[in-house]
């Protein structure tokens, strides 16, 4: 349980158990969030300064030029994944696969070369997960 918590935000490591049972997925919102908003995640999603996602991803925006093609598109995520599947592999990707190149958005330990005005903080707050997790569940595809 130490070995596999280390390193994860204080909430992933709180929950570090339940998420293992499950391995798969963080069932509940995390703390201190409203329910998700699927238009400010789409905003974050697009932003090449918030979310970065569209570096690697492409996705149904069509304002956004120059997508990424280092990874699946996200178009068709909401149908693929869950909303507690799809919370995991934002917050912490390396969880699903320790290779990855993807970033964990919601980790604050345990990564390499951070910048010092960035230690200690998540990329992405946990509002603003839940309102990524939020825009994907919408995505189911055909577009
Ligand atoms: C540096 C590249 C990179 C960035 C930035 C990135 N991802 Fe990923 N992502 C990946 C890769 C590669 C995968 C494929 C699985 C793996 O290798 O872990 C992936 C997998 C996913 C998946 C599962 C895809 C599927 O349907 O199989 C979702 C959902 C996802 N990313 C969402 C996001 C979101 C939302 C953001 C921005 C907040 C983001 N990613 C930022 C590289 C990236």
């Amino acid at each position: 349980m130490q070995a596999v918590a280390r390193g994860l935000s204080p909430f992933l490591l709180a929950c570090a158990c339940q998420i293992s049972a499950a391995a798969d997925g963080i069932d509940h919102p995390l703390p201190g969030t409203t329910p998700g908003d699927p238009v400010r995640g789409r905003a974050i999603v697009a932003d090449r300064q918030v979310g970065l996602c569209l570096l690697c991803h492409t996705a149904p925006i069509p304002e956004e030029r120059f997508q990424g093609d280092l990874a699946p598109s996200l178009d068709g995520a909401g149908a693929r994944w869950t909303v507690p599947q799809l919370r995991l592999r934002i917050a912490d990707s390396a969880r699903i696969n320790p290779d990855t190149i993807m970033p964990s958005y919601y980790r604050t330990e345990g990564l390499v070369r951070v910048a010092p005005a960035h230690q200690g903080r998540t990329i992405l707050s946990a509002q603003q997960i839940e309102d990524v997790v939020a825009f994907l569940a919408t995505l189911k595809g055909n577009r």
